[in-house]
């Protein structure tokens, strides 16, 4: 099997170098409009650059998109008009209109469409959505979900990133929802500036809580941040009433300087590195036509409509109820 990945910045080299490591990938190839990036990525003996995004589609059996957000759209449906499966990194669109658009598009195509919400593919997340569905664990009472970056990203980007909501808490604004498996009637969302003014001078706040409301009763609080001294904690713990599950709680998360002295994760690659693998595993999978796409672009409208009701509630101080 052939893979093309298209965009090689920090994530697409970081995709590459998986899909190289996977024995059912005999080909990556690579694109990448700035001259020589793709070559200068091309460093193992089964990865090969391309002049053009055409080549990549001709030639390829499967495209992972890993290019800025604005580009998503139109990579996707040229993927969609060569008949090539394709995994879009998220978000496949910014705002809910275009990715409306899109996903019509998507679902009138019979070429499956997989959006990279790398939670969706960590082994024990999955097991624990297993868990939930199959009422192994009971009812879900509550979630806790934690996402702290380590460090604020560059302060040029923020007034590109659409916002804490869109940009940071929307992996837990897709895995929680996905894990309970029940809509969310209601949403309450506060933020502040603690960390640097930057934040408020792109309109924008660099902490923040929500509490989502599922159908069923349940509650899920989510919290985020764009910096935690000790490192980089992403953790999510259900509580049911026959067991409670912690994910992301081991000897690496950043608690006490005590496990930052001892090797606290950095950063995303490392946090979900099998996360990260396991995606690899199944889009190669899906492309094969031997498992089913559990990520849908479909999908990625609900933690968009739910990151646009958090930043609805953050503004007015309201919780917000509506057909989430
Ligand atoms: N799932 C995750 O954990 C995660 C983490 C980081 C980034 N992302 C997403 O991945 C995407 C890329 O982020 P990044 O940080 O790797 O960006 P990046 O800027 O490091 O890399 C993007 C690359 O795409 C190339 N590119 C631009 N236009 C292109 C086109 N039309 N065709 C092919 N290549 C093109 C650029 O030259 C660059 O090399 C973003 O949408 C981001 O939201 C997801």
């Amino acid at each position: 099997m052939r893979i093309g990945v298209a965009g090689v910045g920090r994530i697409g080299t970081m995709h590459a170098a998986n899909l190289n490591a996977l024995p059912q990938v005999d080909e990556v190839l690579l694109y990448d409009p700035v001259p020589g990036r793709a070559e200068l990525a091309a460093t193992e003996p089964a990865t090969r650059a391309v002049p053009e995004l055409d080549d990549l589609l001709k030639e390829s059996d499967g495209v992972l998109v890993a290019t800025p957000t604005d580009t998503h759209p139109t990579l996707v449906r040229a993927c969609l008009a060569a008949g090539t499966p394709v995994l879009c990194e998220k978000p496949i669109a910014a705002h809910v209109d275009a990715m409306t658009e899109l996903i019509e598009e998507v679902e009138a195509a019979t070429v499956p469409v997989l959006v990279g919400f790398q939670r969706r593919f960590d082994p024990a997340m999955v097991d624990l959505r297993r868990r939930i569905t199959s009422g192994e664990l009971g009812a879900v009472y509550h979630v806790r979900a934690t996402g702290f970056d380590a460090n604020p990203p560059d302060f040029a980007y923020l007034p590109t990133s659409g916002g804490i909501f869109r940009d940071l808490l929307i992996h837990d604004l897709d895995a929680v929802p996905w894990l309970v498996n029940e809509p969310v009637v209601e949403v309450y969302a506060s933020g502040s500036v603690q960390v640097n003014e930057a934040f408020a001078r792109a309109d924008d706040v660099d902490n923040a809580v929500v509490l989502l409301k599922f159908a069923g009763g349940a509650h899920a609080v989510l919290s985020g941040g764009r910096h935690d001294p000790l490192g980089y904690d992403h953790r999510i713990e259900v509580l049911a009433a026959r067991d409670s599950v912690a994910i992301g709680l081991d000897p690496r998360t950043p608690l006490n300087a005590e496990s930052h002295n001892h090797d606290a994760y950095p950063g995303f690659p490392d946090r979900f590195r099998h996360a990260y693998r396991n995606e690899m595993v199944v889009f190669t999978e899906v492309v094969a036509g031997r498992a089913e796409n559990p990520s849908p672009a479909r999908d990625s409208l609900v933690s968009l409509r739910l990151a646009e009701a958090c930043e609805r509630s953050r503004r007015t101080g309201r919780p917000v109820r509506s057909e989430l």
